[in-house]
């Protein structure tokens, strides 16, 4: 061999070399820089000699030139989907139905992450790289090899000197959150519409027809399966990940295998939270039976084997950025920071382009910044969340986000109490941001129910001066209401019926509908339950309000500083206006939803602190308890959760989310 093939062969080894401890092991022993060189040195020697130039060349990664349009080409084993679980329940009737096939013989499961990308098969003859495909339809896909090729991690030679003859690796193709926060940025710069997700711009990036462009974008691999293969014996799922990841294929390390369902429930729920902190995006776990022995009795519809599920996480999750926090005046004065998206997001099927940040207390938290990009999930699917920044993919340009001094709608200085954790607008008789949240929560469904009346119509009320108070409403005047922009006759009149008919609600709503600080539908019904007229709540002392369950002195002295301060003219106009202001007491605790049952509480809630929980449960009639035991016939899960989940599943009792909890006793 010549001295210049001698260099370009020990170029390719220690390149290849490098690759593999950056893209395998996760290990690299040498810089960017330093590889870009060894790279460079490697091009400039094949330029000049191509007769240097070999298949599985590393320099081949940048990609070659264009081509018309991709192959169809056909898969030797069909590349299946994946039936889905969304719950404990559906991986336990998985279970069962694996295990009655099987006759009960034992069953080792391998539990894996979903990665959210795109599925590819690559296929190496005598240990190189032949050919690369897409799914497809499962039963043929397109020849996206040189593509392929550009994706640092697949391995263009198998790093075997015994490679059997045919072997076809799969596995899932993907972009880092990071690289799709840069990369789609530099999309949007060039005025084309940026990408939702990283998979979306994955599977963009391996449809391009020019691979010098798919190599810029920083493709990554993680293998999970052998599909066809000769001259090879594999028994078993691990074993066949143990050979991937021998032939030098990048296998995810978050790989685990148990003996029973309920370890593997337990191993999925860890991913619940944790899943955000990964650098690259996940829709759930797939769990697989190991034996390909027992794979094989087990068997497959024409769809999907019976031996995987995919245990799909809740929400779907976006990544967008944050161009600017709006400050929104909420019916208590207080201040609410709204992250605003660019570019809007789509999420379990509507556009999403803003998200209440909640507080400053979860701004500082989770250091979040205007310019940041941030991972955005629908709570229960309705509700937009801001999950968390990604640090990592900072420019320097992001700004920390401060609140503003005065309040923006009405300019009155804001305060921050020692421990709120956001500050308020002190002007809470006349602010208008203020008002128009009050009447807008006032007249809700679940509160006083005025049809109608909305945030437009809010909004007009209070611009007008028609409306300074909640009891002014019951003292409008068609005429007044037809002087208004877009109210007619008709309307006018359906508004004033609206009104008419909410007299009725009784105390409980009443309550929850004046914006007290501290009292909200739960807490109002708890203290009509006490107190079942106005006039035995004027009457009652601080001391007494503070006895009720779930309020305690804080609360007990908002309730009396609002009854016996701003709220003591509203309720004398309610009064003077017809407002009923007593509840109809329903016997306590032997009927509800949770008549009979004993539920215990475990890890934190979103909506509830541990004794707002607890007295909602004894609202509806359950008993709440501290430890799971056989009697205990709900738990009722938070974030973190303890022991007492593992022991409830142990014991097989029904676990809820928060959410589910609602639902049941008919909150949502
Ligand atoms: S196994 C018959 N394992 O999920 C089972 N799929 O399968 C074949 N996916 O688009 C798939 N991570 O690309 C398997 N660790 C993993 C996976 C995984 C992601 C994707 C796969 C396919 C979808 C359903």
């Amino acid at each position: 061999m010549s001295k210049l093939a001698q260099r370009a062969a020990e170029l390719r080894r220690l390149i290849d070399h490098h690759n593999y401890l950056y893209y395998v092991e996760n290990r690299p022993e040498i810089s960017d820089k330093e590889f870009d060189l060894l790279l460079k040195e490697l091009e400039e020697l094949e330029a000049a000699h191509p007769e240097l130039r070999t298949p599985d060349s590393p320099t081949q990664r940048v990609g070659g030139q264009p081509i018309a349009g991709f192959k169809t080409v056909p898969h030797r084993v069909p590349m299946l989907s994946i039936g889905k679980a969304f719950s404990a329940a559906e991986l336990r009737e998985f279970d069962a139905r694996v295990r009655k096939t099987l006759g009960n013989q034992p069953v080792r499961y391998v539990v894996e992450l979903k990665i959210d990308g795109v599925a590819v098969s690559l296929m190496y003859t005598d240990g190189l790289l032949t050919l690369g495909a897409t799914r497809g339809n499962g039963k043929v896909g397109d020849d996206i090899t040189e593509n392929l090729k550009t994706v640092r991690g697949v391995p263009l030679r198998l790093r075997t000197d015994k490679p059997p003859p045919l072997f076809e690796a799969r596995g899932e193709v993907y972009m880092s959150k990071a690289d799709f926060a840069r990369l789609n940025e530099e999309v949007a710069a060039r005025g084309e519409s940026p990408y939702a997700n990283p998979r979306n711009l994955t599977a963009g990036s391996l449809k391009q027809l020019d691979s010098r462009i798919t190599a810029k974008r920083r493709l990554r691999l993680f293998a999970y399966a052998v599909g066809y293969v000769e001259g090879l014996a594999i028994s078993s799922q691990l074993e066949a990940l143990e050979l991937l990841r021998r032939y030098g294929f990048p296998v995810n390390p978050e790989i685990r295998a148990f003996d029973n369902i309920e370890e593997v429930i337990a191993y999925c729920d860890s991913w619940a939270e944790k899943r955000f902190d990964l650098p690259y995006e996940t829709d759930g776990l797939v769990i697989k039976v190991n034996d390909f022995e027992q794979q094989q009795r087990l068997g497959a519809t024409n769809k999907e084997p019976r031996w995987a599920i995919a245990y799909k996480f809740e929400a779907e999750q976006a990544i967008t950025k944050i161009r600017e926090i709006q400050v929104d005046v909420g019916k208590d004065g207080t201040l609410t920071p709204v992250a605003l998206f660019d570019p809007p997001v789509q999420l379990c099927g509507t556009t999403v382009s803003r998200a209440t940040l909640h507080n400053a207390a979860q701004i500082e938290r989770k250091d979040i910044r205007v310019g940041d990009s941030v991972i955005v999930v629908k709570r229960g699917e309705i509700i937009p969340y801001v999950v968390k920044a990604l640090h990592e993919a900072r420019k320097g340009t992001e700004k920390i986000f401060h609140f503003p001094t005065q309040c923006p709608v009405c300019g009155a200085p804001v305060v921050r109490e020692n421990d709120a954790p956001s500050p308020r607008c002190t002007a809470t008789a006349t602010c208008p941001a203020q008002l128009q949240s009050r009447i807008e929560s006032f007249a809700k469904r679940e509160r006083m129910d005025i049809e109608g009346l909305g945030e437009k119509l809010a909004e007009q009320l209070v611009a007008s001066g028609l409306v300074k108070t909640v009891a002014d409403l019951y003292y409008l005047k068609k005429e007044q209401l037809m002087g208004l922009e877009r109210m007619g006759e008709l309307s006018a009149q359906n508004l004033l019926d609206a009104i008419e008919a909410s007299k009725n609600r009784g105390l409980a709503r009443l309550l929850a509908g004046l914006s007290i600080y501290g009292v909200g539908d739960a807490m109002a019904a708890l203290l009509a339950q006490e107190f079942p007229s106005i006039d035995a709540l004027l009457a009652a002392s601080k001391e007494q309000i503070a006895a009720v369950k779930g309020f305690g002195p804080r609360r007990a002295e908002s309730v009396y500083n609002f009854l016996h301060g701003p709220g003591r003219k509203i309720i004398q106009d309610l009064r003077d206006a017809g407002v009923k202001m007593t509840e109809d007491v329903k016997p306590k605790a032997t009927s509800g939803p949770l008549a009979g049952k004993t539920i215990v509480v475990t890890g934190t809630l979103q909506n509830y602190s541990r004794k707002q929980i607890e007295d909602l449960i004894a609202q509806y009639g359950g008993k709440a308890a501290s430890s799971v035991s056989k009697k205990t016939d709900y738990v009722i899960a938070g974030d973190d959760p303890g022991s007492k989940l593992d022991k409830a599943r142990q014991l097989g009792i029904k676990v809820l989310t928060e959410d589910e909890f609602e639902k049941l006793i008919g909150l949502r």
